[in-house]
């Protein structure tokens, strides 16, 4: 019998396609996939993946369709609100946060408009795809102002009169700037989050989740994480450990022929800056080495 393969959805082109596409093949995927193919085929691990609409992830998955999905938290945010709004239950579960698709949900005005707190928002027309989330937004605020729901193009509402402000995803700024809008408000801080299908897994395919997540943990773990070596006089080891950036118990080995001195190896889970070296330098170390980390496994 063939072995039973993972559905894993991921956005077909946006901001979170390449950052995906770079994890899996961090975790140790190779897939083959054509160009405008919708779903690609893994060779190495009995894991498909799917390229869909990111916003049509969060159902894929709670209905089964597919496994696991990568998706953004403001995307499963808006799905969470417009489930229980339907009296829906929500099925999916989320795995792991994940280190990329930073963004957030953010009102902005016309760049010469005033703004001054929630209170501006009083009877003002909102254009946002984000209908749920701006509700709860302005519930919590009890504040009220009408919701102009679009399927796109939010950010020239405001010029064609559709809408005094909008409430929509900023990563770089940039779509706001050339669209002469201001950002006042954070309605949502938002990442990418991996998540899974309510049913039971078949053993197999449980095992490769196990398997998928202690890898994507490696990857999270070593983005930012060094190796550091360095000789460092032994009265001044406690000074230098205590300099180490987040790094647990570094491991101590005597210099052969110099016996005040040790080398000192260290993984530290912090990037390791100039400022860093310069420290521990001052601190008596020498011969500073840092390293880039490959990989990790815990
Ligand atoms: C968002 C948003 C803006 C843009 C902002 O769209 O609607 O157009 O990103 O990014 P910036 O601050 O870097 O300019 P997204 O690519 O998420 O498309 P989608 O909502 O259709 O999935
Ligand atoms: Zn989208």
């Amino acid at each position: 019998m063939d072995e039973p393969r993972l559905k894993l959805a991921i956005q077909k082109s946006g901001r979170l396609t390449d950052p995906s596409l770079d994890l899996l093949a961090r975790c140790g995927l190779k897939i083959s996939r054509g160009k405008d193919q919708l779903m690609a085929f893994g060779e190495n691990m009995p894991l498909d993946v799917l390229f869909v609409r990111d916003d049509d992830i969060p159902d894929l998955v709670q209905e089964d369709v597919c496994d696991l999905g990568l998706v953004g938290l403001n995307v499963l945010e808006e799905k969470r609100l417009e489930l229980a709004a339907r009296g829906h239950p929500v099925r999916f579960q989320s795995l792991r946060t994940l280190d990329f698709g930073r963004c957030r949900l953010a009102l902005a005005v016309p760049q010469e408009h005033p703004y001054e707190g929630a209170a501006s928002l009083r009877g003002r027309r909102i254009a946002t795809t984000y209908p749920y989330l701006l509700e709860q937004y302005l519930r919590e605020r009890q504040v009220n102002a009408e919701i102009v729901t679009l399927s796109g193009a939010v950010e020239i509402a405001p010029r064609l009169g559709r809408a005094d402000l909008i409430c929509d995803l900023v990563s770089t700024g940039s779509t706001l700037q050339a669209n002469h809008l201001r950002e006042v408000e954070t309605v949502l801080e938002s990442h990418a989050v991996l998540i899974r299908t309510p049913l039971a897994l078949a053993p197999l395919k449980g095992e490769w989740v196990e398997r998928l997540m202690m890898r994507i943990d490696g990857v999270q773990q070593v983005r930012e994480s060094k190796y550091i070596m360095l000789h460092a006089p032994r009265a001044a080891l406690a000074e230098i450990r205590r300099l180490l950036p987040g790094s647990e118990s570094p491991t101590i080995i005597p210099l052969e022929g110099s016996p005040d001195k040790v080398a000192v190896h260290a993984v530290c889970r912090e990037n390791v800056f100039w400022e860093t070296l310069e420290r521990l330098k001052q601190a008596g170390a020498s011969a500073l080495l840092v390293l880039p980390v490959e990989k990790m496994l815990n």
